[in-house]
């Protein structure tokens, strides 16, 4: 296989059946104009392509991929997977997924199908098959794009065969019913089992339900969706090995665990949705772009949908101003992609997404919309030969783990936790600073990076655990916040205060977890506000240096943030949630002792700077001019405005 992109892909999802033949051409057309040079076709023509179970037609298919060969624009090929046809939830209505109180969902939108469905399976396996077949190696076609959004809409299905593929799943897992038993701690509220066949998904219950099964339900629903994936990959190595393929990933979406994805695409791809309304949509932003770049090692991803201007699935679907459409392009370029797409092509006249934005509105070309997009084509094509390929060094590591995420919004939980918000409060001061940041999972080598920060990382193995520690001792620093370290992987509480091997590294334990009702004050050598959470801290000797402590509370008096020096290397605890200017101050703290670059000498919002390859990206993600300080000297940036140049 060889390598793709082998350039900056420009270009978004064309769905030519929503439209008449006569159109087609001035799509091509209109395609060169912008400068597109990749089209995404077929991800929902299921229905069109197989009519009936078996009967294909693949005509209007192959005139569309001659035209848009003819006029220079390569195809990502979808495996129309994502959107049954209504007959087959006739042939088969078991195949239609059932929510957990049991409600059967009917034809009439999209993606209606229960992930475990062998009907389901069946049927898509043949159609990629035969897309195979007939398309790998039409000279247009340059990657697959496999089914599409896994999981968006349906992340799982409590039917029967979906009850019947989890009891396999934990057979497999598990291997006896004792050893579940022993996980899932059913000894408490009378769960026990005697056979597997007792066990069902955890439908709608009488009230909390058991927590190991619920993490089990949670692994087996992102295993059954990544089982269809690799179903599909498997047919399409087989008959196109050189075709690479890609399937795409929906940033922060909490149902499926990209860290076991990723291996099993040859590039990454995303979609990207942030509310222009919101200004502080560029932080989510930015780091989910940074979890793309960081899921297969920091190989660059594509951007693969994006919306050139408003949605029509918010209550208020703000438009975006003239300007920040490329400021979230480059901002993804950045960040490592080589590629940005869009949904759509051209905006739908009909059906369910007609009021979405799209690259050629239903005004036509002339719009500033089509005008914005082919000024980004252009550029795309000039920064193409600058950065494609190129890498985005990252000496800061956040844990990122998708099993801490699904314990810590449990129910009966210490407090609510918004797991991904958390993360990014933790993310935001070094995207203030100029810090380019690697999301990590735990049990990653971390021996690259100067400084791993551990945001609310609930679930840890002792293996994980030991990893941390010896990362430490070894010359690391480490920051743990609070609610991290609680758990073990079955969800286990680790005894003794918490943090299991972490608590010698951090020279300290936790004897009460605590949720604070109330404001929080810290004092001691770094005053300022906090909330949210407050640990009971014992510290375990003079050597553990308590920067700062709680001025009120239920800990009034105790740890807030302790320093550990601790082999040849640091590790920090910070026991709740302080404030913006407390995380920068901390953050610019730790950056320093650890000896790792920042591009700004002070935190800044809204703006950011990152280094790719030889190239530096200023962004400007305001409506207002900014003064930037860039190490080297402060540039002025206009309202969007995005300044690349030499490193
Ligand atoms: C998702 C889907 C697209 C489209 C967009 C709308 O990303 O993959 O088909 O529905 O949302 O924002």
């Amino acid at each position: 296989m060889t390598q793709w992109p082998d350039r900056m892909l420009f270009g978004g999802d064309y769905n030519p059946e929503q439209w008449p033949s006569s159109v087609w051409d001035e799509d091509v057309q209109l395609m060169q104009r912008a400068g597109v040079t990749t089209a995404t076709v077929g991800v929902f023509s299921w229905g069109r392509l197989e009519p009936e179970p078996g009967h294909y037609d693949f005509g209007w298919l192959d005139d569309v991929l001659d035209r848009l060969h003819a006029g220079g624009v390569q195809v990502l090929l979808a495996t129309a997977t994502a959107s049954p046809p209504a007959w087959l939830g006739r042939l088969d209505p078991g195949s239609q997924p059932v929510t957990a109180d049991g409600v059967r969902l009917g034809f009439g939108s999209r993606q209606s199908y229960s992930p475990s469905s062998a009907t389901y399976r069946t049927h898509a396996l043949r159609l990629v098959t035969e897309l195979a077949l007939r398309y790998g190696r039409h000279p247009a076609v340059v990657a697959w794009h496999v089914n599409n959004e896994y999981g968006c809409h349906v992340p799982s299905s409590y039917d029967e065969e979906s009850a019947q593929a989890f009891r396999t799943w934990l057979t497999a897992r598990y291997g006896t019913v004792a050893e579940l038993n022993r996980a899932w701690g059913t000894a408490f509220w009378s769960q026990t089992y005697q056979g597997f066949d007792q066990v069902d998904p955890p439908r709608a219950a009488p009230t909390f339900l058991n927590p190991t099964q619920q993490l089990d339900w949670a692994r087996f629903s992102s295993d059954a969706l990544l089982a269809l994936h690799r179903a599909e990959v498997q047919v399409l190595r087989e008959l196109t090995p050189e075709l690479p393929v890609t399937t795409n990933f929906m940033g922060f979406f909490k149902h499926a665990d990209y860290w076991a994805w990723a291996p099993h695409v040859d590039v990454v791809s995303d979609d990207a949705y942030p509310d222009p309304a919101d200004p502080d949509a560029y932080v989510r932003l930015a780091a989910s772009r940074d979890l793309m770049r960081s899921l297969r090692g920091g190989q660059p991803w594509l951007l693969m949908e994006q919306a050139p201007s408003a949605v029509n699935w918010r209550p208020l679907n703000a438009p975006k101003p003239a300007g920040l459409h490329r400021v979230h392009s480059l901002q993804a370029v950045a960040r490592g992609a080589d590629g940005v797409l869009h949904f759509q092509w051209r905006q739908s006249a009909a059906g369910a997404e007609k009021f979405h934005s799209a690259l050629v509105p239903h005004a036509g070309p002339d719009t500033r919309v089509y005008a914005e997009a082919c000024a980004l084509g252009g550029e795309l094509a000039q920064l193409s030969g600058q950065v494609a390929g190129t890498r985005v060094p990252a000496r800061v590591a956040v844990l990122f783990d998708w099993e801490s995420w699904w314990a810590v919004e449990q129910e009966a939980t210490p407090t609510t936790v918004d797991y991904v918000a958390t993360v990014l409060d933790w993310y935001a001061p070094f995207l203030r600073r100029g810090a380019s940041v690697d999301l990590v999972h735990p049990s990653s080598d971390l021996s690259g990076y100067g400084l791993v920060v551990a945001p609310a990382t609930h679930v840890l193995s002792q293996e994980d655990l030991t990893r941390l520690d010896a990362y430490v001792r070894d010359g690391g620093h480490l920051v743990v916040t609070y609610l991290s370290g609680i758990l073990d992987r079955d969800l286990h509480v680790w005894l003794g205060g918490y943090l299991g091997p972490l608590r010698a590294s951090l020279g300290l334990r936790i004897t009460e977890l605590a949720a604070a009702a109330t404001p929080l004050t810290l004092a001691g050598g770094l005053p300022g506000a906090a909330s949210t959470w407050q640990d009971v801290v014992e510290v375990a000797g003079p050597d553990v240096e308590v920067v700062a402590t709680f001025a009120d509370g239920h800990a009034a008096g105790g740890p807030a943030v302790t320093r550990h020096p601790y082999g040849a290397g640091v590790a920090w605890y910070v026991a709740t949630a302080p404030e913006a200017a407390v995380l920068d101050e901390l953050a610019g703290r730790w950056l320093a002792e650890a000896g790792v670059e920042a591009l700004l000498t002070a935190p800044v919002a809204g703006v950011e700077a990152v280094r790719r390859g030889d190239r530096l990206f200023v962004l400007n993600h305001t409506g207002a001019s900014v003064q930037v300080p860039l190490v080297g000297g402060a540039v002025q940036l206009a309202p969007y405005e995005v300044l690349v140049r030499e490193a």
